[in-house]
């Protein structure tokens, strides 16, 4: 069952989901070599309860830390550590928070320093396939409408999708109905109603799109050795289109 929020559902994520946005872009102002991803996971726990909220991660089966912190091959669940950022890596950072009873989760990739024009390019094309996915949300539309528009970007850009790990509805839970993969066909899935709340989340590796699990239980990479990005946005559904709970704000370096 897909739960649609009401208004004032909407609007209590709404608050909990730009304080995830603020946090994200605190943490890729601090994004630099010689940071640890510990430093900022730390940094992340401090804000996320300045802010009168709770890490949604923290303690969900049994994950250690309150950010995912993946790093160059790492795809996602990256668990923080004590080894420094280097020049040229890059990070991806994934946070939930939850506050008032309701969940926010967003994600970025954040490059350390300077980074090589390629991988730009994969930072640039995740993100713009994050953005060619929101704007398949409408009233009507169909959820396998959004894993198509990412699919098709990426790989237009020479890319891959992961296909293990899918975006997610959000709300009283972290993760609630429907799935969203960020692959397949256009058409197919349940059909998007006003008050849907969505996160979505390509994962995109420069090489080819197989992961495993290391043995660590959490952190995924991809198995060929490439780099991998990942952005993700929690999305309402409105009669109006998209509306980005997770945007940041103008000011910030990282949009
Ligand atoms: N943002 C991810 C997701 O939506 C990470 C959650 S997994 C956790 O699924 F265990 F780290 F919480
Ligand atoms: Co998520």
């Amino acid at each position: 069952m897909i739960v649609c929020k009401s208004p004032g559902e909407i609007e209590r994520m709404r608050v909990a989901n730009a304080l995830v946005a603020r946090v994200l872009a605190e943490l890729a102002e601090t994004v630099a070599p010689g940071v640890t991803t510990r430093d900022l996971d730390a940094l992340a726990e401090k804000l996320v309860r300045a802010g009168g909220a709770e890490p949604a991660f923290k303690g969900y089966r049994g994950y250690p830390a309150t950010l995912c912190a993946s790093v160059n091959e790492q795809v996602v669940h990256g668990i923080p550590s004590a080894r420094p950022l280097d020049e040229g890596d890059i990070v991806s950072l994934d946070m939930g928070v939850k506050l008032n009873g309701f969940y926010g989760d967003s994600a970025i990739t954040v490059p350390v320093g300077e980074v090589s024009p390629e991988v730009r390019r994969l930072l640039q094309a995740t993100q713009a396939a994050l953005q060619q996915g929101i704007s398949q949300v409408r009233v009507g539309g169909r959820i396998s409408d959004i894993g198509h528009a990412i699919q098709r970007h990426v790989e237009s850009e020479g890319f891959s999708v992961v296909r293990e790990f899918v975006g997610h509805g959000i709300g009283s839970a972290l993760h609630e109905e429907p799935q969203i993969a960020n692959y397949g066909e256009p058409g197919r899935g349940p059909r998007m109603a006003e008050g849907m709340v969505l996160a979505i989340e390509p994962m995109v590796n420069m090489g080819r799109p197989a992961v495993k699990v290391l043995s660590d239980g959490w952190t995924a990479v991809t198995r060929d050795g490439s780099l991998s990005a990942h952005f993700e946005h929690t999305v309402a559904v409105t009669k109006d289109g998209p509306l980005v709970l997770t945007m940041r704000s103008a000011t910030t370096s990282v949009s």
